[in-house]
């Protein structure tokens, strides 16, 4: 039987350990990375670069760059990748996403 959200797929199925911001987070292998983020209780995932406001995962699809993020040193939306074991995630770095006021 399906589960009635989508987000509680997230706690089924392999794990692997990647690192966001220098905690380690095991996360379910191929799942959608704002997704699974957004599981393990992170929400803000970028800074704005005028104001600093926290932005995280709102659209889910790609089009609101809400969930920008640094993956193994390459700013990427994190609502289009998935789960990959040893992913190193960080916030990016002032003006690194600068979508957004
Ligand atoms: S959540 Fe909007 S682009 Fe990823």
């Amino acid at each position: 039987m399906k589960p009635a959200s989508p987000f509680l797929e997230l706690d089924e199925g392999p794990r692997v350990r990647v690192v966001f911001d220098g905690t380690p987070l095991d996360l379910r292998a191929g799942a959608n990375l704002a997704a699974a983020l957004l599981a393990a209780g992170v929400q803000t995932l970028r800074h704005t670069s005028v104001s600093g406001a926290p932005r995280g995962p709102f659209c889910m699809m790609g089009a609101c760059y809400d969930c920008l993020v640094e993956i193994d040193g390459v700013v990427r939306q994190a609502c289009m990748t998935e789960v990959a074991e040893g992913m190193e995630i960080a916030r990016p770095r002032a003006g690194e996403a600068g979508h957004g006021a």
